[in-house]
């Protein structure tokens, strides 16, 4: 993993592989009406609903994980693979493999209904861990949390969609699902959105800027390192590329995952290898920093959570096989987190966050890192969200002509 060696849960031999089948049996199908299910809807917005076949041939790595069917034995596998390191580790990738596969994937896009130049600007945005899209488009208090409603009153349109395995998206198995995998959905969406045939009123975009939120912005990061020509712009949100701000071992123990159809019955569509943290103040913890959140807002950010897939956590390191150079990129980048951000900096951004994110991007036109005060991970949903929001799409306007 070179510079950024995030994750170094090298796991001793272990004693049981699972095989798990990515088509088979425990791949779902999204329930034919679900793609409607945004419970809000910006006021000058005009947004439609999409279910889209996005068909990829991602490298899928498989995995010798045990699999857990309680907490007991999750539990124990996360003691053994944070525990100090005293012997010889053995990695647990098995193999690699071209899958070919058409996913289900549910969208959302919005444009201002008072049309201007800008808003055949696209955002493509792509969630983290916790929310699945509504990440974006919070129901919950919008006039301060919700991105899409900042981002229409500026004259963009947003295209948002549910990753593979959350929200109304098609699911398939923990075990497998993974950043490879969402990477090649990526790059396909970007040219899908550039044809116009999901983008309404507005048709083909002229511009087209991606965006990340955590797992999403490496997600982000991984397709414009591969592939810069799918994206005009990029925007990181909550990204952290200094090694020393990733506590792997840190994070696991203050995240406490369960497995998530264990601990509501609301994700018994989900199999064994999606977890979740074990409460509301695990979530804070790690992605919300007091006294710049409302508690009301905590509430609403774990009633709306989705589980995470083990492997999807495992593989965030792992795009492109670990390689971070973006200098192929030459559109504007900006990268936003907050400045207490727990996940990527350990709590403190301050004087990790440029280095080495200014040499991945050394070509960008221009890279601009920037540490949003008084806030966590979670940027979208501390008091101060559209002070953030309106540093992105400031950087869009200044930038992206
Ligand atoms: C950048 O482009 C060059 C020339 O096409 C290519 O050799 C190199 O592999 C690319 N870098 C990445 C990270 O893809
Ligand atoms: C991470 O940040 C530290 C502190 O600024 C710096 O010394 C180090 O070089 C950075 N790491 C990389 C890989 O750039
Ligand atoms: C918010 O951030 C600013 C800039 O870092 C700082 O001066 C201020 O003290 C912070 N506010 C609180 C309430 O901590
Ligand atoms: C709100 O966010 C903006 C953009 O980061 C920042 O300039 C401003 O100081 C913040 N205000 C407070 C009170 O934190």
């Amino acid at each position: 993993m070179g510079a950024f060696n995030i994750l170094n849960l090298t796991l001793p031999l272990l004693a049981f592989v699972a095989t798990v089948p990515i088509n088979g049996a425990s791949a779902r199908r999204p329930k034919p009406s679900s793609s409607a299910e945004q419970t809000y809807y910006p006021p000058a917005a005009n947004c439609i609903e999409y279910m889209i076949p996005v068909s990829v041939a991602p490298p899928v790595i498989q995995f010798a994980f045990p699999k857990w069917t309680d907490d007991y034995a999750l539990t124990d596998f996360l003691t053994v693979a944070t525990t100090r390191q005293t012997s010889n580790t053995q990695s647990p990738i098995v193999n690699t493999a071209i899958t070919p596969a058409t996913y289900s994937i549910a969208a959302s896009f919005c444009s201002p209904k008072t049309l201007s130049a800008k808003s055949k600007t696209v955002l493509l945005a792509i969630h983290g861990i916790g929310q699945a899209r509504s990440h974006w488009n919070s129901p919950h208090n919008p006039n301060e949390y919700n991105f899409v409603q900042h981002a229409i009153s500026q004259g963009y349109s947003v295209f948002f969609y549910d990753r593979l395995g959350q929200g109304s998206s098609q699911k398939i198995s923990g075990y497998v699902n993974q950043i490879n995998i969402h990477v090649e959905i990526l790059k396909e969406l970007s040219k899908i959105v550039r044809s116009g045939e999901y983008t309404g009123v507005i048709g083909k975009p002229e511009k087209l800027a991606l965006m990340g939120f955590s797992f999403g912005s490496y997600i982000t990061h991984a397709a414009v390192g591969t592939s810069p020509e799918i994206a005009d712009a990029v925007v990181l949100t909550a990204i952290g590329l200094n090694g020393t701000g990733i506590n792997a071992n840190g994070l696991v123990r203050s995240f406490v995952p369960r497995i998530a159809m264990l601990q509501d019955e609301k994700f018994e569509d989900w199999d064994d290898g999606y977890l979740t943290w074990v409460d509301k103040f695990a979530q804070i913890n790690t992605y919300f920093k007091r006294p710049f959140y409302d508690a009301e807002t905590a509430d609403f950010a774990e009633a709306a959570k989705q589980p995470f897939g083990f492997v999807e956590f495992y593989t965030f390191p792992l795009g492109n096989g670990g390689n971070y150079d973006a200098s192929n990129f030459t559109s504007p980048a900006l990268a936003i987190t907050g400045k207490q951000d727990y996940i990527v900096c350990d709590g403190e951004c301050e004087g990790i966050f440029e280095e080495p994110a200014r040499t991945f991007y050394k070509n960008a036109k221009p890279f601009v890192p920037y540490l949003h005060p008084n806030a966590s991970h979670n940027i979208n949903f501390h008091h101060n969200a559209t002070g953030a929001y309106r540093v992105i799409t400031d950087f869009l306007t200044e930038h992206l002509k």
